[in-house]
């Protein structure tokens, strides 16, 4: 037995035995074609490719429908071509021993008309997010959102649902739920960002149906053991989120309610900024909400090699999920194996096209380098 946890096999997922609890966490990237969102050039294979010792990959955010997007040349899962896109993508991770989940998403009022032919983005209710998007124009401030109507609900339903079809058909071993980061279904969590009179908003049960009505839906499609969902409950003053005395209560709800699921895992988030003054935040996320949920606890943000090890150590969590460092340490496993030291991430490439940044980033090893 490997001595780090980190390492150690994870075989509590049907029919998806990972060879290790290192996760790579999803990451917008913006390397997508910008007419029609599709991951078609190469160097997204090539991506993917790179980091498939992961035990698990989740990919970048995907939008689920034409309406769910808010950020340029990001990808999408709705249309056939994007499908075609995918499936390259799948089978070179998959060529490589590797396991991928598709992050589905929707993006609410962080968009811009500029997205939709001048008209408004959707969100719960009609509250502007106060935030900055990036539009094919340039840098804009997001604006009040139009109410999502009972038919645009049941639409996103559908929506989620064929992505996750199209998923299965593009060889992914399963799909993300994208439900944090201040994104439409944190938007429907929150009081502050839901003012709806209708099932949908007031009580805790209320402002979660949407997603469990999703969640159900995906079901009918695909076995819950493909689907995981990701939740950042202290998420306080980025993405427009505020935290009441209600925010970690429905979190609580729906965690605990997510027992009655028999999921891939859930993927939760420790505050992606320092919450010791914020009134009703929790600080450590994993050992709060550990005890709530019986399935398999996913973790992130912040984690290093000696923190990952630790958080299984200690059973606050399964697996742990890397974000930056996956970006500059394609062979991230690699090198906590030797313990070797880790390379590091420039800020400046997260976003722009072309492979700097991208897939340029060296394996520690020359004799591993033959694919980059
Ligand atoms: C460039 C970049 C893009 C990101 N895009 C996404 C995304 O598409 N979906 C998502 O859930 N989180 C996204 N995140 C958040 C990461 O998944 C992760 O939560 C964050 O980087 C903190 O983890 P880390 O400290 O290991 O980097 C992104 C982060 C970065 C740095």
């Amino acid at each position: 037995m490997k001595t780090q946890h980190l390492l150690h096999p994870f075989n509590n997922i049907d029919n998806l035995p990972l060879k290790n609890r290192v996760v790579m966490a999803p990451m917008t990237r913006s390397r997508a074609d910008n007419k029609g969102n599709v991951p078609t050039n190469e160097l997204h294979g090539l991506y993917y490719e790179q980091r498939a010792s992961a035990g698990l990959i989740i990919t970048e955010g995907s939008q689920v429908s034409k309406q769910a997007v808010g950020y340029i040349n990001t990808p999408g899962i709705y249309s056939k071509e994007q499908v075609e896109g995918w499936k390259k993508v799948t089978e070179r991770v998959h060529n490589e021993g590797g396991k991928i989940f598709i992050q589905l998403w929707h993006v609410g009022r962080i968009s811009h008309p500029d997205f939709h032919n001048g008209e408004l983005p959707l969100a719960p209710s009609a509250i502007n997010a106060n935030e900055e998007v990036y539009t094919p124009e340039g840098q804009k401030k997001t604006v009040t959102p139009k109410e999502m109507t009972k038919e645009d609900i049941q639409q996103t339903i559908q929506d989620f649902k064929n992505a996750a079809q199209n998923a299965i058909e593009a060889g992914f071993d399963g799909v993300e739920i994208h439900s944090s980061n201040g994104y439409l279904f944190h938007q429907f969590f929150n009081k502050t960002s839901n003012k709806r009179t209708d099932e949908y908003g007031g009580s805790k049960e209320n402002r979660a149906r949407f997603f469990f009505e999703v969640l159900e839906a995906i079901k009918e499609v695909i076995p819950e053991q493909k689907i995981g969902a990701r939740f950042n409950p202290s998420l306080h003053g980025t993405f427009g989120m505020e935290m009441d005395e209600e925010t970690i209560p429905t979190f609580e709800y729906i965690i605990e309610k997510l027992n009655d699921y028999n999921l891939a895992y859930i993927h939760l988030s420790e505050p992606f900024t320092d919450v010791s003054d914020v009134p009703f935040a929790v600080e450590n996320i994993a050992e709060h909400f550990r005890p709530i949920y019986n399935g398999t606890l996913m973790i992130n943000a912040g984690f290093d090699q000696k923190s990952g090890n630790k958080i299984i150590e200690e059973g606050n969590a399964d697996l742990v999920a890397f974000g930056k460092l996956y970006i500059s340490n394609p062979d991230l496993v690699e090198r906590f194996e030797k313990n070797q030291e880790l390379a590091d991430w420039d800020q400046e490439t997260f976003y722009v096209p072309g492979k700097k940044g991208y897939t340029d980033y060296p394996k520690l090893k020359v004799n591993t380098l033959e694919k980059i």
